[in-house]
């Protein structure tokens, strides 16, 4: 259900179940995590892109194998629990997005580092033509990225946002041709396997403290972080190739 490969230092996924527009079952979710944090302990791997097809990075939970849950079922095999294996991995990764991504695949997009999309993405939370809402996180970082007036009406109304009003409303960092999608994220993520990972971890672990402290703890947490890098030879050699007019090189 989904391929994998590592290209370069960057471990490439692709979610595959192109005859339903890649929903994400269970088993996919399993496999998908497994992946994740594989590709977290290879030292091969510096940076990882997810990514679905030119039609649907993942057009949500598979409905056909939630339909018949119940309540209680649902409780006490948490069956969204494995979806979050991704706020696991250290190491940054891309959601490549082209054609759908909605309910749980806008969830999963937004659970990576940073989306890149393609001219024809389409995102959303559609979840209430369901009779249900949001169930992987999508009401807090759709909020989070959106803010109250645009977030609550998606939710509300299950309405689509095409790629530029993504890239408008602060869901995407960047919007390219569907044609140069892949190779732009590769790009991307070869750029920052090619970093010190020991810096990139930092980076990404006090970014993410500005979602999950207040301001004070936040840059309180961020400073130990910057000051603790002066403890590493990617620190030296990082600045001395500066002065010395050449190209850092991070072993
Ligand atoms: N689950 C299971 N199967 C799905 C699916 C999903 N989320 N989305 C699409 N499929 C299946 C369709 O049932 C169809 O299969 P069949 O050929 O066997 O009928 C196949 O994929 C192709 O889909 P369509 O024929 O509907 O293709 P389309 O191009 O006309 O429409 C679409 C594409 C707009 C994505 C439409 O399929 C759709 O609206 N899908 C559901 C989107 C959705 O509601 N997502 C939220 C799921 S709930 C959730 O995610 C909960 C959570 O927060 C964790």
């Amino acid at each position: 259900m989904i391929l994998s490969e590592i290209i370069g230092r960057v471990g490439v996924i692709r979610l595959n179940r192109p005859e339903v527009m890649n929903a994400l079952c269970d088993r996919l979710m399993a496999d998908l995590g497994a992946q994740l944090l594989a590709y977290d302990a290879d030292p091969a791997v510096g940076a990882m892109v997810i990514t679905g097809s030119d039609k649907a990075f993942a057009a949500g939970a598979d409905i056909k194998e939630m339909k018949d849950r119940t309540f209680p079922e649902t409780l006490l095999h948490d069956f969204i629990a494995p979806w979050e294996t991704i706020l696991q991995v250290k190491k940054p990764v891309i959601a490549a997005v082209a054609g759908v991504a909605l309910g749980g695949g806008c969830e999963l997009a937004m659970m990576t580092d940073f989306i890149l999309a393609a001219d024809n993405a389409k995102f959303g939370q559609p979840e209430i033509n369901l009779g249900v809402i949001p169930g992987a996180g999508g009401t807090q970082r759709l909020t989070r990225a959106l803010g109250k007036a645009r977030s609550m009406e998606m939710i509300l109304t299950g309405r689509l946002m095409g790629a530029e009003e993504a890239l408008a409303a602060h869901l995407v960092a960047r919007v390219v041709p569907l044609a140069d999608l892949q190779a732009e994220a590769l790009k991307t993520a070869e750029k920052i396997a090619s970093l010190s990972p020991v810096a990139v971890q930092m980076a990404k672990k006090a970014v993410n403290l500005a979602f999950e402290s207040h301001l004070s703890e936040g840059v309180r947490s961020e400073r130990v972080l910057f000051l603790s890098l002066f403890g590493t030879k990617h620190q030296q050699e990082g600045m001395a190739a500066f002065v010395e007019k050449r190209k850092a090189r991070f072993e």
